[in-house]
């Protein structure tokens, strides 16, 4: 495809944003909604998860944002989509898909994320999954910051003592150690970091919907976004 070819599918695809707090289930269904409409997706999340564990990896000061930007915006990773509908990534060479999921770098990549140089390292390659047919792109910042102009923005919550038992089954499901009250007190800081920062802070959009998912099963959660996404006539 040509330059003006790709502009042109880029600017038409349409884009459904789902954010929320950690373990607020929107990668879940941000996955099911890709995959029912064949979509493309993009976990924002797991791109700061990548930069943390590749300062870790490279032994980066997490003092030093200048360092961390250029890590940011030069990384090399690959997302790929898998039949099961869910993502490998791919950094330098390895599959990280388990590594970038443990809370202690899910704690460092809400520290990496409160850095502009950061943000901007990674702020074009999030704008580079928009295409066509259309995007699913989940996050903290991605009705507010990076596709303000999205037809559906979706603020996805769940109480913290929920998200926080949801989280600890997902890991014990992957046979990965965890503890319900480290658990809970590993989201609860990572909320407060999150909402506190002064750049691209979590909060939901103006032209948000905003469903709280606490009582509701994820095909519920699925049905309702899919009944907004046919409100708004993106999808028949
Ligand atoms: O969504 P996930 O838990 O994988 O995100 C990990 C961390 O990355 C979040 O706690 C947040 O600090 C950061 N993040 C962000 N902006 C996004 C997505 C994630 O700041 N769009």
């Amino acid at each position: 495809m040509n330059e003006a070819g790709m502009n042109e599918s880029c600017s038409v695809a349409p884009v459904i944003t789902i954010d929320g707090p950690g373990g607020s289930g929107k990668g879940t269904i941000a996955q099911m909604i890709a995959s029912a409409l064949g979509w493309n997706l993009l976990d924002s999340g797991a791109l700061y998860r990548v930069t943390a564990l590749a300062a870790r990896n490279h032994g980066v000061d997490m003092a030093n944002p200048d360092a961390l930007g250029v890590l940011a915006q030069h990384l090399d990773v690959q997302f790929l989509a898998l039949e099961s509908g869910g993502i490998k990534v791919v950094l330098e060479g390895e599959d990280v898909s388990n590594e970038i999921r443990t809370e202690e770098i899910g704690l460092m990549a809400s520290r990496v994320a409160t850095l502009p140089a950061v943000r901007d390292g990674l702020f074009e390659r999030q704008k580079a999954f928009k295409d066509y047919p259309g995007l699913v792109a989940d996050g903290r910042d991605m009705g507010t910051v990076v596709f303000v102009e999205a037809e559906l923005k979706i603020y996805l919550t769940a109480s913290a003592q929920e998200r926080a038992e949801r989280r600890f089954k997902q890991l014990q499901a992957k046979g990965m150690d965890a503890k319900l009250p480290q658990l809970l007190e590993a989201i609860e800081s990572r909320d407060w970091q999150d909402m506190n920062r002064a750049i691209a802070p979590l909060k939901p959009a103006d032209d948000a919907v905003e469903i709280d998912s606490t009582a509701m099963s994820i095909d519920d959660v699925y049905n309702a976004i899919i009944a907004e996404a046919k409100k708004r006539k993106m999808i028949k």
